[in-house]
């Protein structure tokens, strides 16, 4: 019988202590839950009148500034907004959301995997349609990162007004980066600058004369009477490829 009482004894003994340390959590958990709600509470207020994104004052910006110049945007895979931004230098043959006109064929539906299939037959000297030859020089210099975006971006058309996002800037003009930039302007101002047409020759123009157009016509400022078909092809550039374009057209 003792022995049976000594195991009742140390049996109870186990279950107080067990629900001591229970009470114990119980009570450090709800203290804790407690301080969270007061700290959530104390902060609550600070998040809702925290402003709103500050309007960019783009219409103040000086036209020797840069309104394009926004800060390097994070590479993501595949990006509409990117694709949208690269894009400005295609709207003028393929319509500001892709709609195609004339020659020009429709982009807007595609599929991205169709845009993005085409896009590489493009930058490897392929033929895809009977007006390739047109169409290659601007695929020339995509980047594979730049093909998707683009893809993503006329898969996705019909939305907002573009807001150009210019990647980091180089600070100097380098001709041979400009070379390779020059890819998109060469269908209309010729494959060395020399114009045709109503495209003006740009080889030969000192750097700066270059550069402060290439600005207006980003800024969307009237330079001579087809600014309106040149202002999408400036849209997208930053500072870095204006110095660039300049230098190298300034060399030819
Ligand atoms: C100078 C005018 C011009 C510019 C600028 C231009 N394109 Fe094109 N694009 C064409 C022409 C012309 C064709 C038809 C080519 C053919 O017959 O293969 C074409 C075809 C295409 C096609 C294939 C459409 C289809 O269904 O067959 C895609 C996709 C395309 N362009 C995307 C772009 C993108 C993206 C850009 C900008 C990086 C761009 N283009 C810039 C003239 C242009
Ligand atoms: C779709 C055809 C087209 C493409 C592509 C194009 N341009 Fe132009 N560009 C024009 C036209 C048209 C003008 C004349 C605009 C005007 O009357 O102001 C022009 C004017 C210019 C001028 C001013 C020339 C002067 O002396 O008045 C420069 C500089 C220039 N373009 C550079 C470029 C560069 C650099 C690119 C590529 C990033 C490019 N263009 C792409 C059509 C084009």
């Amino acid at each position: 019988m003792a022995q049976h009482d000594v195991k009742v004894d140390s049996m109870a003994k186990v279950v107080t202590a067990l629900g001591v340390v229970l009470l114990l959590i119980v009570v450090g958990y709800m203290a804790k839950s407690l301080m969270n709600t007061i700290e959530r509470g104390s902060t609550k207020g600070q998040v809702m009148t925290a402003p709103a994104a500050p309007a960019t004052p783009v219409a103040e910006v000086p036209a020797a500034a840069a309104p394009a110049a926004a800060p390097a945007a994070a590479a993501a895979a595949s990006d509409a907004a990117a694709g949208q931004a690269k894009y400005a230098t295609c709207a003028a043959c393929h319509g500001a959301n892709g709609e195609g006109s004339g020659v020009f064929p429709k982009l807007a539906g595609l599929s991205a995997s169709d845009v993005e299939g085409k896009l590489k037959k493009y930058r490897a000297g392929e033929q895809v349609g009977p007006m390739t030859s047109m169409m290659a020089p601007n695929a020339a210099n995509l980047s594979d990162a730049d093909i998707a975006n683009l893809a993503a971006h006329s898969a996705s058309v019909g939305g907002a007004a573009a807001t150009p996002a210019a990647p980091a800037a180089a600070a100097a003009g380098d001709v041979a980066a400009g070379k390779a930039k020059y890819a998109t302007c060469a269908a209309c101002h010729g494959a060395n600058g020399e114009g045709q047409g109503m495209f003006p020759k740009v080889a030969g123009q000192s750097a700066a004369d270059l550069a402060a157009k290439l600005k207006k016509y980003r800024a969307g400022e009237t330079v001579g009477p087809n600014s309106a078909m040149m202002a999408p092809n400036a849209a997208a550039l930053s500072d870095g490829d204006i110095a660039d374009l300049s230098a190298y057209l300034a060399s030819l």
